[in-house]
Parts: C-alpha cells; sequence; structure tokens
C-alpha cells in the first residue's frame, strides 16, 4: 500500500490540509499518483458544507466500488469524516479509514494498523489541543503559499456544520508563524494566504499575544514577501486596525473577504451572525474610508428559514449599497446537527433557486460596472498561468481581480511569467474579469 490517489473537495482549508497530507505520507515513503487505477490506497478529503458538496464524495465511493474488490484500501478524510464518524462504514462498506482534520499527524499510525490486518480505523478524537503543524507540507503552488494559523470555530451560526466537524478555535503561536513564512519567503514564495475559518479571532497563545492586526503586518514586513492575503474574516471579529494595518503595509493585498450572509438583521439574528445590518456596513464604512482601494467580496446565503420577501429585499439593497468587488451566493441547505434544521418556515427549493437567480443577476451587474472602472487603469499582476485558446496569460491583481493579458512581440518562455510580477494596463472589462495589455 505505497501509492496512493487523493482528491480534495471543499474550502482553501481543506486544500491546504492535503498539501499537507500529501507531504506527511511522502516524508513516510508513500507516493502520490495522478489516478485512482494507479493507486493501491484511495484518499478522499471531504467537504460537508452544503448537501450537494457531501453527496459528491459518497458518489465518488459508489463509482470507484469496484476498486475495491482488487483490494485497494479507502481512506474518507475531513468534514463528512468528522461530521458521520463510523456511520461512514455502513454507508459505505467499502471504507477502511475514515478520519478528521485534527487527527491526521495521526495518519500513518492508522494506515499501518491497516497494513498490519485492521479492518476499520478512525481518527475522529476533536479534543486534540495541537494545531496541525507539520513542516512535512508538500505545496501545490510555487508562487502562492497557504498557511494555516487558526484551526476550528468557535462561533455557532445556525445554519453551520463547520464547528461539528473542525471543532473548536486553535491559534498557532506567532513564533511558528512567523518561521514558516520567513522559509517561506526563502524558497522564493512571494504570496502568502492566511487561513482560518475565522482569521480575525487569531489571538497568539505564546506570551507575544499578537492580535490579527499585529500578524497581518508583521507578515507584511518579510522580506521577499510582495503580497499577504488572508481568509475569511467574521463580521464581529472584524475590527478597525484591520484596515488601518492595510493602509499602513503596502504588501497586505487591497482585499477583503466579509461575509454578510445576508442583507436583514432579523435574519442575522436568526442566523445567530451576532452582527447587525448597522454593524456590518459600519466595517464596510471604514474600508470605503480607507486610503487604499479595498476591494470587498462576501458570501450570501438566500432562502434561509423564515427569510421573507422583505428580508430578501433588503438582501438585494446591501448588494447595491456595498457594491461588492464579487460574491459567493448559496441557496441555504438544511445541515445535519445545526439548529436551523429543524426550524420552521424552511423556504421551498424552487423559490431558493429564484432568489439565487435574482441575486446572482443584480451582481453580475455590480461587477460588471466596477469592472468598467478599471479600463484604462494600470495594475500590477502576478502570472498565475496561460490560455493557449487565447494566447493570454492570467494574471491576478492585488484586489484579487483575474486580469488577462497579452504581451507585445514574441511570445515570452512559460518560466519568464509565470510567478512573475508585470504591469497590465486594462483595455476590457467583463463580469468576472478583465483583458489587457503588459504594460511598460
Ligand atoms: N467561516 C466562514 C464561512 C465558511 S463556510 C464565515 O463565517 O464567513 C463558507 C460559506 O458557506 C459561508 O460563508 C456561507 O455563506 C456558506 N454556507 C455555510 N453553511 C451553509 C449552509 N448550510 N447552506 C448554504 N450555505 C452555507
Ligand atoms: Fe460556520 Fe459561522 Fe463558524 Fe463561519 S463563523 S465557520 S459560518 S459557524
Ligand atoms: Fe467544507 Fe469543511 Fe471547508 S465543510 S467548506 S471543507 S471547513
Amino acid at each position: 500500500m505505497r501509492r496512493f490517489y487523493l482528491e480534495t473537495f471543499g474550502c482553501q482549508m481543506n486544500a491546504h490540509d492535503s498539501e499537507k497530507v500529501v507531504g506527511t505520507l511522502e516524508q513516510k515513503g508513500y507516493m502520490q499518483v495522478e489516478t485512482p487505477e494507479q493507486a493501491d490506497l484511495l484518499l478522499y478529503n471531504t467537504c460537508s458544507i452544503r448537501d450537494k458538496a457531501e453527496q459528491k464524495v459518497f458518489q465518488r465511493l459508489s463509482q470507484l466500488k469496484k476498486e475495491a474488490a482488487r483490494g485497494k484500501v479507502f481512506g474518507v478524510l475531513g468534514c463528512v469524516a468528522q461530521q458521520e464518524g463510523e456511520r461512514i462504514f455502513e454507508k459505505a462498506p467499502h471504507v477502511s479509514l475514515v478520519c478528521g482534520s485534527a487527527s491526521y499527524t495521526k495518519l500513518p499510525e492508522l494506515l499501518v494498523r491497516i497494513e498490519s490486518g485492521d479492518k476499520r480505523v478512525t481518527g475522529l478524537s476533536l479534543e486534540t489541543s495541537e494545531t496541525f503543524d507539520t513542516p512535512f507540507t508538500r505545496r501545490d503552488n510555487p508562487h502562492r503559499a497557504y498557511i494555516t494559523i487558526i484551526e476550528g470555530c468557535d462561533k455557532s451560526c445556525a445554519y453551520c456544520v463547520v464547528p461539528f466537524t473542525r471543532g473548536p478555535e486553535r491559534s498557532r503561536t506567532s513564533d511558528s508563524l512567523m518561521r514558516e513564512a520567513r522559509q517561506l519567503a526563502g524558497m522564493g514564495y512571494t504570496e502568502v494566504q492566511l487561513l482560518g475559518q475565522n482569521v480575525n479571532s487569531y489571538r497568539d497563545p505564546s506570551a507575544e499575544g499578537w492580535d490579527f492586526a499585529r500578524l497581518l503586518e508583521e507578515t507584511g514586513r518579510i522580506a521577499g514577501i510582495r503580497r499577504v492575503r488572508f481568509t475569511t474574516s467574521h463580521p464581529r471579529d472584524f475590527v478597525k486596525e484591520i484596515v488601518d494595518a492595510i493602509d499602513r503595509t503596502e504588501t497586505l493585498c487591497d482585499h477583503v473577504h466579509l461575509p454578510a450572509q445576508s442583507g436583514s438583521s432579523s435574519v442575522l439574528k436568526a442566523m445567530d451572525r451576532l452582527y447587525t445590518r448597522d454593524d456590518y456596513m459600519r466595517r464596510i464604512e471604514w474600508m470605503k474610508q480607507a486610503r487604499r482601494p479595498i476591494a470587498i467580496t462576501t458570501d450570501i446565503i438566500v432562502g434561509f428559514p423564515g427569510e421573507s420577501e422583505a428580508d430578501f429585499n433588503a438582501t438585494l439593497r446591501l448588494l447595491d449599497e456595498v457594491e461588492y468587488d464579487s460574491i459567493f451566493s448559496f441557496k441555504y441547505s438544511p445541515r445535519p446537527n445545526t439548529p436551523a434544521l429543524s426550524r420552521d418556515g424552511q423556504i421551498p427549493e424552487e423559490e431558493k433557486s429564484r432568489r439565487l437567480s435574482i441575486v446572482q443577476e443584480r451582481q453580475r451587474a455590480i461587477q460588471l460596472r466596477r469592472n468598467s472602472e478599471l479600463v484604462g487603469a494600470v495594475e500590477e499582476v502576478l502570472v498565475e498561468g496561460y490560455n493557449p485558446s487565447t494566447a493570454q496569460w492570467i494574471g491576478r491583481t492585488s484586489q484579487n481581480r483575474v486580469l488577462n493579458f497579452t504581451t507585445p512581440g514574441e511570445a515570452p518562455e512559460k518560466s519568464e511569467m509565470i510567478g512573475r510580477y508585470f504591469r497590465v494596463k486594462v483595455t476590457r472589462a467583463g463580469p468576472n474579469s478583465l483583458a489587457g495589455e503588459r504594460a511598460a
């Protein structure tokens, strides 16, 4: 059992956890392969945020059932593993390993037990006081690196599984974080992305006692780091010091993702989000008054139980008022163990779909307008790739916009472009991206 295949679902935290899983396994002599057919160990790092995400992994497990007959070992990791625990063995009897994110340091041990004949092993403890702080991360991207600063979530939003799937909040020490960030800079990474379900509640457990704003500034000062991003910010814990830090520190990107979920204070209350629309708008004002042009993005849930037409309209007005640069919008999905699951006032699926398309249409127009304002501007991009079908380089601006661009004259080599920074003049705008030409 030496060759493993790993498929990852879900958020950046999961993507980064997978990098740590790969590093941990490679260090023990396992080798990652590209297809399930080549592997003798098949791992799925799963997401359970919405029902669809959860269903995806069970579909995958049933599609590949025949591989189990060939003696291959199946493991389910991540949020569905933590949520469903041993029930996964009933739903998918060919699975031998179920392990949640707080137990990944134990993975090698669990695999040894399977090799020595155990049919079903689990790593499901959430009591761990450690964070998954491993020196063996195998990063996928050579230019942008994820760094987990805080694990878990202490909020209890009425719709959300994360507090159950990832356990309570645990912050890493500033010392360990700074060491990792400096090491990454030394390896040539120029962008770091600080990750947590709620980065704002980061609190350095060591005597230094840094808060999140301090951590941001210190990360931004590391020689070699040109861009620092962070996600996600819970509005309740989003303080003005974060905006001040962005204003003061050029390497902090001009972008804040601040999930509103709803524009209606009564829905926010029912969601247990711990802020009102006014509280939220105050934070938006801080950003709009900043010296730097901070792009603001958000997450919206439509059709939360009890959401009236008036509540929904309040969300539409929020979109108009804030003029987000981009949003993620979702239909409310009832989730196990969550308080909202059994609430009255569940909204029919068709109505949720109707509300979702209205939100998306409204936002599309806003984005087109916002993006059009940038035509003529010169933006610095980090080049992420090349699109041969359009002959454009794919760049990303500090504000997290995609800016596809061409270069004058002969096409340069990829190695001269990818991972480097260029100034690009914006010539065209669409709702989801910009196009331009490399500027002098
Ligand atoms: N910690 C982050 C959110 C992580 S989950 C925060 O508090 O902002 C990412 C997004 O998924 C959430 O912001 C929310 O918009 C959405 N989401 C979470 N649970 C959901 C559910 N049950 N149904 C629909 N969307 C959900
Ligand atoms: Fe879920 Fe709320 Fe925690 Fe975000 S803050 S992870 S939405 S419980
Ligand atoms: Fe999904 Fe877990 Fe992330 S539920 S969104 S993978 S924290």
